[in-house]
């Protein structure tokens, strides 16, 4: 027998933790139940609002950064809310949830006033969803409509709007996704804690622009010969994510939902053990399909299975110690790069590297293979960093004699 990789988030039970995200890979029932079908957990339906909010969409809106050979290592949309208001998300919930009443059917709701949360509220737990999650940071959609980040920056804003929504749900948990466009991602938290909402999403796209067609000189994406700027999401934005969970984790008893960059099971372990319980991805399934969900499932169940761990909640938080300030790390070390001679390709990159960039501590001898000077090396990590022989270069830590 597997693993378990069902979950509880915010009260409520996944059969595994992984979720569609808010977005296009959740716009209509028909492609959530090819989801569920596939082996998905839940999904959060593509944030809706009421019927008379108007919603008008610019095309292109998607457009992809690239790097060496690497096609979409990170992607800018400037997509906006879903075209398809509450009254058709109902029907979408109703549907879904008959069909498919052990998944998590989740909707993603943003308001323009209270009374629009509100409803959006009563008029979903009434369709049968089982979770609401609020959108209070989307970096680019609808600011001038006081939607969006606008109120994920503001700690008050976000309080009195998670007050409203909670107010007004009498049985469905709320989540609020936040933003990562602030100085102190748990001062946002806290205030989420403290409306009395369920549980915290962190983190929604990064403002971004993600270049500039060196042609016609118009940033990406071109929509006309113009552009604006956007919301970054994909494996670039992982680390932004990772932080911003560790940092909420660490400071506030939630439950977190961790969104940003994951695409695969390695990901979605790292941020289990940083606190998540619950995973949402959108960039990777827009990019591969829905069927990225078998590596997904497979690649945990063995994960914990070589750990000796039988269900994943053994991983939720597990590395949060291990996260200390700066000034608590230990002085005691003193890393040195070892470079096994044997794999080395002689690129010549590491001697860069340490030369320019690092204390000077590789030489290269005459049949250009390189060597460290130990008592120059500081074990900086560079050389380890770049070399593109994997294992080639690993650092030595080295206790210092007498600390
Ligand atoms: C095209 C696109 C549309 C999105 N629309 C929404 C949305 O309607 N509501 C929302 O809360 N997040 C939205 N997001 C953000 C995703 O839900 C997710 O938080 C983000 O993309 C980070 O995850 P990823 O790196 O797996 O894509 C959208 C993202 C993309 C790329
Ligand atoms: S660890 Fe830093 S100082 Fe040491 S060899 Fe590598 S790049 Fe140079
Ligand atoms: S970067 Fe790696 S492969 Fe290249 S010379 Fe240095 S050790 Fe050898």
């Amino acid at each position: 027998m597997g693993a378990d990789l069902s979950i509880q988030f915010a009260g409520v039970q996944f059969e595994n933790p992984f979720t569609l995200a808010a977005s296009p890979c959740s716009d209509n029932a028909e492609m959530v139940a090819r989801a569920f079908d596939a082996g998905w957990g839940g999904a959060i339906l593509k944030t809706t609002s009421v019927e008379e909010e108007v919603v008008e969409l610019a095309y292109p809106m998607m457009a992809g950064l690239d790097y060496d050979d690497k096609r979409v290592i990170g992607l800018q949309n400037i997509d906006l809310i879903s075209e398809r208001h509450i009254d058709q998300v109902e029907r979408d919930v109703r549907a879904l949830k008959k069909e498919y009443p052990h998944k998590v059917v989740a909707a993603s709701i943003m308001g323009s006033k209270k009374e629009h949360w509100q409803e959006l509220v009563r008029r979903l737990e009434a369709a049968g969803v089982d979770l609401i999650e609020c959108s209070f940071s989307c970096p680019h959609g609808m600011p001038e409509r006081g939607m969006g980040s606008t109120i994920g920056q503001d700690a008050q804003l976000t309080e009195r709007t998670a007050r409203w929504v909670k107010e007004a749900s009498s049985r469905v948990p709320i989540v609020i996704k936040v933003t990562p466009l602030v100085a102190d991602i748990t001062a946002i938290a806290r205030a989420v804690k403290r409306s009395g909402a369920d549980g915290v999403c962190a983190i929604n796209t990064v403002k971004c622009l993600i270049g500039v067609d060196l042609d016609s000189l118009v940033p990406y994406p071109n929509v006309g010969g113009k552009s604006t700027y956007g919301g970054y999401s994909g494996p670039a934005v992982k680390p932004i994510a990772l932080r911003c969970v560790a940092e909420i984790a660490k400071a506030i008893d939630i439950p977190v939902a961790a969104t940003g960059g994951i695409c695969t099971w390695r990901d979605a372990a790292e941020f289990l053990l940083l606190g998540a319980r619950n995973l949402q991805i959108c960039t990777a399934v827009m990019k591969n399909g829905f069927r990225i969900i078998e590596d997904l499932v497979d690649g945990l169940s063995v994960y914990l299975e070589e750990k000796g761990m039988s269900s994943v909640e053994e991983l939720v938080g597990k590395s949060l110690p291990n996260i200390v300030e700066h000034s608590r790390l230990s002085r005691a070390y003193k890393p040195v790069s070892v470079i096994n001679l044997e794999t080395c390709v002689k690129c010549d990159v590491c001697y860069i590297a340490c030369l320019d960039g690092g204390h000077q501590a590789i030489s290269l001898d005459e049949k250009r293979l390189p060597h460290v000077d130990e008592e120059k090396c500081v074990g900086c990590g560079m050389c380890a960093s770049v070399c593109p022989v994997w294992d080639c270069v690993r650092l030595d830590q080295r206790q210092e004699a007498g600390i």
